[in-house]
């Protein structure tokens, strides 16, 4: 499984291409207006210059030929990057014109099944199950991953799954067993897959033994 990072912190993201565990990065609009940056392409452009590898950048149009537009024009700003459509009957048509293109989408705000199956039958690239927003309503969003799995599976349809709204270490675990194919994850739980109190215990204690017998 690859990780991806979800945040439009270029900050985070030099931080964490440094480690060599990024394989790619999604943002949203939310993200963006988060680290209050007006232009999309400028961040997408900015991320672009720290990480080869899918940069996924959404749409704000509603109406298919309106967001088909938008989507080439987003495309444009950098040979990575992935246009996220929103789950739509618009969003389909848009991702089965644009697939014939071979401009790469991700099927974005992904909450069942029958919506990943439309849009792989659509020619999406990446479809986004997000995972937190429907733990977050008593529905079990790592289902979901590991529903969407089996069936592409079974089907060998080449969507990735992208497992999205992850919001702690254990969804990454989880997606990982799943066998989803990229989990994108916040930087903060980057960090905290990194620790653990073993490791922490650890390391102290090596280094405390190693001084004991420089003092001898
Ligand atoms: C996915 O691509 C989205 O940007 C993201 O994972 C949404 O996560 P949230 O539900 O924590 O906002």
């Amino acid at each position: 499984m690859r990780i991806f990072l979800d945040t439009a912190n270029t900050s985070e993201i030099r931080q964490a291409a440094r480690l060599g565990v990024i394989s790619g990065i999604t943002t949203n609009p939310s993200l963006i207006a988060k680290e209050k940056r007006e232009d999309m392409k400028s961040v997408i452009e900015e991320i672009a210059s720290i990480i080869d590898g899918p940069i996924s950048a959404e749409v704000l149009s509603l109406e298919p030929k309106a967001m088909i537009q938008e989507a080439r024009e987003v495309s444009s700003w950098s040979a990575n990057v992935v246009v996220k459509i929103p789950m739509s009957e618009g969003g389909l048509e848009a991702i089965s014109v644009l697939s014939r293109e071979g401009i790469k989408t991700n099927l974005t705000l992904c909450f069942s099944l029958n919506q990943a199956l439309l849009g792989t039958i659509a020619g999406a690239t990446y479809v986004s199950p997000f995972v937190g927003r429907l733990d977050d309503i008593s529905h079990d969003g790592m289902q979901l991953v590991s529903d969407i799995v089996k069936v592409f599976d079974h089907y060998k349809m080449p969507t990735q799954v992208l497992a999205a709204s992850i919001r702690h270490p254990l969804h990454v675990v989880i997606a990982a067993k799943a066998g989803a194919d990229i989990a994108t994850i916040p930087y903060n739980v980057l960090k905290q897959m990194i620790k653990h109190p073993l490791t922490d215990i650890g390391i102290t204690r090596f280094t405390e033994d190693w001084q004991s017998i420089q003092k001898l």
